[in-house]
């Protein structure tokens, strides 16, 4: 069985295509996901919409928590972490994640930083080798092969890594080095991009990313059959 977390973090709650002012990027997940279901209906999922209820900020009380070992946490610094706690189990216990997003001035949303702030934990999911000072960074998520699937929707085009205007897009970089600091590095990238520009430039973009959500749903369906994902004992 296959384990999906599926997170939104568009600030708009609706899906482009069913409602007005709907997200694109809420409509690429949605399309991932139910056709991930039907293939596969004994798959499990769980889902956070983090654009509609945004992980919190952390604060002073989360950081002296997250930095103290194990055995010295008090009370009141595993109230701070619960939060985190939860989020990092859920990141731990998926095998795929999808996360559906869009591009806010040039980065991630807040809610989705907020998100990667809570589940980048010392101990839990990257470990520090101070034997290595060059590089003293050891991920932890590597027990098993977890893929990311990042469906994003942009304003502008020619943003994908490597294109014309990849340098005002900022968002699949960080999530890459975010992910890949925690040993997710299996990454895949869809987008929906020229919403600004509307028209038929957006439509063929829509087209586009939904017939490339199937092909990648098909790959690795494929993939994870020929792979069964172990169960923890
Ligand atoms: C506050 C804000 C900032 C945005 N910044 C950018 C940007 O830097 N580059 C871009 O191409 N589009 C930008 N956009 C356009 C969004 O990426 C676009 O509307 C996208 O479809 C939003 O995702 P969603 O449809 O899932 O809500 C911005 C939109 C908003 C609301």
């Amino acid at each position: 069985m296959t384990h999906i977390l599926h997170i939104d973090a568009s600030a708009r709650p609706g899906i482009a295509g069913t409602d007005n002012h709907g997200s694109h990027s809420r409509h690429l997940t949605y399309q991932f996901v139910s056709q991930w279901q039907s293939g596969r209906p004994q798959d499990t999922v769980t889902y956070r919409d983090i654009g509609q209820n945004p992980p919190s900020i952390i604060n002073h009380d989360w950081i002296a928590s997250a930095f103290t070992p194990e055995e010295r946490l008090e009370p009141w610094m595993k109230e701070a972490l619960a939060e985190s706690d939860q989020l990092v189990d859920e990141l731990i216990a998926a095998d795929i994640v999808v996360i559906g997003t869009p591009l806010y001035n040039f980065g991630m949303p807040a809610a989705l930083k907020a998100w990667i702030d809570q589940v980048v934990r010392a101990g839990r999911t990257v470990e520090f080798d101070d034997s290595n000072p060059i590089d003293p960074y050891v991920p932890k998520l590597i027990d098993r092969e977890r893929h990311a699937v990042v469906l994003a929707a942009r304003g502008g085009v020619n943003m994908s890594p490597g294109e014309e205007m990849a340098h005002m897009n900022h968002l699949e970089p960080h999530l890459a080095t975010a992910l890949g600091f925690m040993g997710i590095t299996r990454l895949h990238y869809i987008a929906i991009e020229g919403q600004e520009v509307g028209g038929e430039l957006l439509a063929a973009s829509v087209v586009e990313a939904v017939s490339q959500v199937k092909a990648l749903i098909d790959e690795l369906q494929v993939a994870f059959q020929e792979a069964p994902i172990s169960e923890p004992a």
